[in-house]
């Protein structure tokens, strides 16, 4: 009960939300039906039916399939809004101050919607629910990484108004990480940051590759932070340059477990992290298909590590250090 209070009340800040991964069963299949989109022959037939399945993945790709199908029901600009919004209203509950989302350009933009439909959608309820909650948000666009280097470099293309004037604030790097590791975007990168050196820079890097990806990550691609990096425990000189260079991860144990990089919560490097001095967030990924939004994750660790206020206080203030909102806006934060 206490516990439940005390990890509610807890200032807390998301940088690893995939927009795309918050649509929840019910809100595809209403999606679905209104813009009439046919879903594949042997896709389920219910909501309730969709929820159950989610309890099958093996691995990262066999979520990204069911993913990247969730995405096509996407239409409109009210489409987007209304997902950012349920999103977003759902987490003004669980003591979210602060939100980076991502979305995926790619997964659109093939389907021939317009990148300002879908940034426009996103922030429309970004912008409400600042009115309404107080709570900031930056956007992020990530680039597919099992899409050619020419499509990832059209698509900064298509977004380069958006970076040029901020409103996009960073690039990262999702989809199946192995076989595409990092280096492969060298390029793009570089061509992102010439479009405006403001751009903050991250990517997916050891969730499933291992900690070879951390480190190219951060050498070639010059990121800021790391997305999961939870292998970078099986090399202790990455673990040391996280901690000495102050180096965030976005861990999302929930997301973890269901696509099978631990068995539960509690193999997670948790408790080493902690000790090394590693900082990082707890983050929800796609809580639609995970099963919980930041909340359940911050109560999932809890439950498996039963971590000290102490502790607490560290994660909860290396999530707001880590944060790319405005420096006045980490002030009062802290
Ligand atoms: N990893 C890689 N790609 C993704 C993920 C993830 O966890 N979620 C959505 N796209
Ligand atoms: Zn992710």
């Amino acid at each position: 009960e206490n516990e439940i209070s005390f990890l509610t009340e807890i200032p807390k800040c998301e940088h690893h939300l995939h927009i795309e991964g918050t649509l929840e069963p019910k809100l595809l299949f209403e999606l679905a039906e209104k813009n009439n989109i046919n879903l594949p022959l042997n896709f389920p037939a219910t909501h309730e039916e969709l929820a159950a399945s989610y309890n099958n993945f093996s691995n990262l790709q066999d979520f990204l399939d069911v993913y990247y199908i969730g995405c096509n029901v996407l239409i409109n600009e009210d489409d987007f809004y209304q997902l950012t919004l349920e999103y977003l209203t759902k987490v003004s509950k669980q003591g979210l101050k602060h939100t980076e989302i991502f979305f995926d350009p790619q997964s659109h933009t093939s389907r021939n919607l317009s990148i300002d439909l879908v940034f426009n959608g996103i922030k429309k309820a970004c912008d409400e629910i600042f009115v309404e909650f107080g709570i900031t948000t930056k956007i992020i666009m990530c680039l597919l990484r099992h899409c050619s280097i020419d499509d990832c470099s059209a698509t900064l293309d298509l977004a380069e108004h958006l970076i040029k004037d901020g409103k996009i604030h960073g690039l990262g790097l999702d989809s199946s990480e192995k076989p595409f590791p990092p280096e492969l975007f060298e390029q793009v990168y570089l061509k992102a940051k010439q479009l405006n050196p403001e751009l903050r820079l991250t990517a997916h890097a050891g969730e499933e590759g291992d900690s070879s990806y951390i480190t190219n990550a951060l050498n070639k691609l010059n990121v800021e932070r790391i997305d999961h990096g939870v292998r970078s425990i099986e090399d202790p000189k990455v673990i040391e340059r996280l901690a000495n260079e102050k180096i965030m991860l976005s861990v999302c144990p929930l997301s973890n477990v269901v696509l099978r990089v631990v068995q539960d919560v509690s193999q997670l490097p948790i408790k080493k992290f902690l000790d090394a001095n590693v900082p990082f967030s707890i983050n929800s990924d796609d809580p639609a298909y995970f099963g919980g939004y930041i909340l359940d994750n911050y109560l999932e660790v809890q439950r498996r590590f039963k971590l000290t206020k102490k502790d607490w206080a560290f994660i909860a203030t290396n999530a707001i250090l880590g944060s790319w909102c405005d420096e006045d806006r980490k002030t009062e934060l802290l």
